[in-house]
């Protein structure tokens, strides 16, 4: 009994030493931008409170066991009757409810102080669309259309540069989570849920779908792209541009296939909306919501079989031959 508890506690304490551990990446504890960060702080004062609970009620426990665990051979005497304690009774009641109150209103503070900021006329608007699976992100006023990375400026001391997500789902609920930017949203049919975000460090920062929503939920991977506001501007300029008509082969065979229903190139006669924009594919790092780099072999190998690739997926397998591949491929290549 006493080396199981033993155990355990090493256990905990092991768990609780590898949160101190900096992570590559989705930790919650390495925030870098207002809301995460409050998050954070809010949930250090809850982890302080439950440890402090966890002890008191730990070492109680472990007193009673050590002090009464053995008291030598049974007698059949009756112990000594006892009656409840008024002071006891007050106190185990009082005590819980004064510390649900406490977590209660600190909770409230940091939603009310989170959601209630209205966005400002100059903060960058994007819409994020959750899909089956993978991220649409549109950015209204710049005419600009991606997926599954999420361009926004780097937000600084001297200048805060402030995103306001309006996220909406076409068909299950999902959930938008960057978890060194900040806490969960959910994304759902019929509902126009809002975020914001002002991230601190120029980077890349991982996140993914947090609620499930079906077979390849683990495969929704978000990508939030932290740009200086030069990259930033840049990125936006080549976004904006059309692609260039070619009449290659690639591009007639593309303009062929059933691609454009599902499948937008602006500057072409494709413009299918129910799939990701093309127009930058290869401006993208990854592809298939963050599942493949966006390389020529992933691309042939995804454009084979999708459903071997990420089964469930709405794109079909269309029984492309060879040389429909390497035509198809080339010309998504040329997608910057
Ligand atoms: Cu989308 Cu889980």
């Amino acid at each position: 009994m006493k080396s199981r508890f033993i155990l355990g506690t090493a256990f905990l304490l092991g768990a609780v030493g590898a949160f101190g551990q900096e992570r590559p990446f989705a930790s919650i504890f390495r925030p870098l931008a207002t809301p995460a960060r409050s998050e954070y702080q809010l949930s250090l004062l809850v982890l302080a409170i439950c440890a402090a609970i966890f002890v008191v009620v730990g070492g109680l426990l472990v007193y009673i066991v050590v002090k009464f665990g053995d008291r030598g051979p049974i007698t059949h005497a009756e112990p000594p009757q006892v009656y409840g304690s008024n002071q006891v009774e007050i106190a185990w009641t009082v005590l819980p409810i004064l510390i649900v109150f406490v977590l209660t209103m600190a909770t409230a503070r940091v939603t009310s102080a989170l959601q209630d900021r209205p966005p400002a006329m100059s903060s960058l608007k994007v819409t994020a669309i959750g899909h089956q699976w993978w991220w649409e992100f549109r950015y209204p006023d710049l005419r600009v259309t991606t997926a599954n990375e999420l361009h926004v400026p780097v937000s600084t001391a001297d200048h805060s540069r402030t995103t306001f997500l309006t996220l909406e789902s076409v068909d299950v609920v999902h959930s938008f989570w960057v978890p060194q930017i900040s806490g969960k949203t959910d994304v759902i049919p019929n509902r126009h849920n809002r975020m914001w975000i002002d991230p601190q460090e120029v980077g890349t920062y991982f996140g993914n779908c947090a609620e499930y929503c079906g077979a390849q939920h683990a495969h929704m991977l978000i990508r939030l792209v932290v740009d200086t506001p030069e990259d930033f501007d840049l990125w936006v300029a080549a976004q904006r541009k059309a692609a260039t008509a070619t009449q290659s082969a690639g591009e007639q065979n593309f303009l062929g296939q059933q691609c454009v229903e599902c499948h937008t190139v602006r500057g072409v006669p494709a413009s299918g909306d129910s799939g990701p924009d093309l127009t930058h594919l290869m401006s993208r790092s990854t592809f298939a919501a963050g599942m493949l780099p966006t390389t020529v072999e992933n691309l042939r190998r995804w454009l084979k079989d999708p459903q071997a690739v990420k089964p469930g997926n709405y794109m079909p397998n269309l029984e492309l031959s060879d040389k429909d591949l390497d035509q198809l491929v080339g010309y998504l290549t040329t997608l910057h």
